[in-house]
């Protein structure tokens, strides 16, 4: 037949794209849940924060950001125990990394010393998780760049970066996250800002104005468990500024579900009175240095099964962009050629 060339040509084709698309998909499996790794000379004031638990001698983990040499930015729930909603952790059983990027390096020479903790006086417990807002004392100033703070909230629509070393994957048969899985690196994801009345409908009539609520509604990405405090920013006049923590969640990366942040703008008085030199909408050098976020962010759909109420637990997941890199350069001339010398060979037949 005249049309087996053609049809040989295209089953060459397909073994040809077979395993390269078998590692397209392969390749960025879960970090944070639907993020990608970043660094810290990108987000210089994000601080991984370990926490002592005293009770139970085990470690929870959180995130903040530095908003003024000596303070960091961080969600209150981090310091209090869920069962019997009392803070139960103070400034001794914590330790600082500010400027880290990499897990790694937690050594207790780059550990920073906390002197106090200063709960929102409106923080009404791990049971409403209304004002998660805490700020952490450091003993000494660093020397890192600080994060600025917005002086308005989001736009529902509007992209906003999450960043934090939480937990990267769900377990795709319970969706419950999978503790063992921090990240090593820095994570960062896109997410888009929802109404606060469209986020009720998902998330129920405990989401209050001092929240933001963000994700798509296939899911796919989202902060998890151990982001928490973690800061959750825009960009607008060139810069990235924070209008965020990373606050709650059920499960994490849900369809029908979204991630809920504490709204930045209800904390700013509170934040000026205890950290004046607290820089609102200004310029700083602590930002991202590379692109700002893509507006049509696709969300990367995980199998999901039946919400499985996961309110508050410390650590967050982060999922990686689609990586779309597979193709190189050499494979898309290959690919060329052969579709030119195929259209050759049809027009012979
Ligand atoms: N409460 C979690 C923490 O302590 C953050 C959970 C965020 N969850 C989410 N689905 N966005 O780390």
């Amino acid at each position: 037949m005249h049309r087996t060339p053609t049809s040989l040509i295209t089953a060459l084709l397909i073994l040809l794209l077979l395993p390269i698309v078998a590692s397209a998909v392969n390749k960025p499996q879960p970090r944070i849940i639907g993020g990608q790794s970043t660094s810290s000379s990108a987000w210089p004031s994000a601080t991984a924060l370990q926490i002592r638990l005293p009770s139970s001698n085990t470690e929870r983990f959180c995130a903040g950001n530095l908003i003024a040499p000596q303070w960091i930015l961080t969600a209150a729930h981090c310091f209090y125990d869920i069962a019997t909603n009392q803070q139960t952790v103070y400034a001794g059983d914590v330790t600082a990394y500010p400027g880290i990027d990499d897990l790694r390096q937690l050594s207790p020479e780059r550990g920073k010393t906390v002197v106090n903790i200063y709960i929102h006086p409106q923080f009404s417990g791990v049971n409403s998780y209304d004002f998660d807002f805490a700020l952490l004392e450091l003993a000494y100033p660093e020397n890192q760049p600080v994060a600025a703070l917005a002086s308005s909230t989001p736009d529902p629509g509007e992209i906003a970066t999450v960043i934090g070393w939480g937990v990267t994957a769900v377990n795709p048969a319970t969706q419950q996250p999978i503790h063992n899985s921090l990240a090593e690196q820095l994570q960062e994801v896109d997410v888009p800002v929802i109404d606060n009345s469209q986020c009720q409908s998902a998330m129920g009539s405990g989401i209050t104005d001092n929240m933001i609520c963000a994700g798509y509604p296939q899911g796919g990405k989202d902060a998890c468990n151990g982001d928490s405090g973690g800061p959750m920013l825009v960009y607008r006049n060139h810069h990235f500024i924070q209008v965020g923590i990373v606050s709650f969640g059920i499960g994490c990366a849900q369809p029908g579900r979204y991630g809920v942040y504490a709204r930045l703008t209800s904390a700013l008085p509170w934040i000026h009175d205890l950290v004046p030199q607290a820089q609102i909408d200004a310029a700083t050098v602590a930002e991202r240095k590379l692109t700002p976020p893509t507006t049509n962010g696709e969300a990367t759909p995980t199998p999901q099964a039946p919400a499985t109420a996961l309110k508050g637990d410390e650590g967050g997941a982060f999922t990686p962009r689609q990586g779309g890199g597979a193709f190189g350069l050499p494979m898309l001339l290959l690919l060329g050629g052969l579709l030119v010398w195929s259209r050759k060979l049809q027009r012979v037949a």
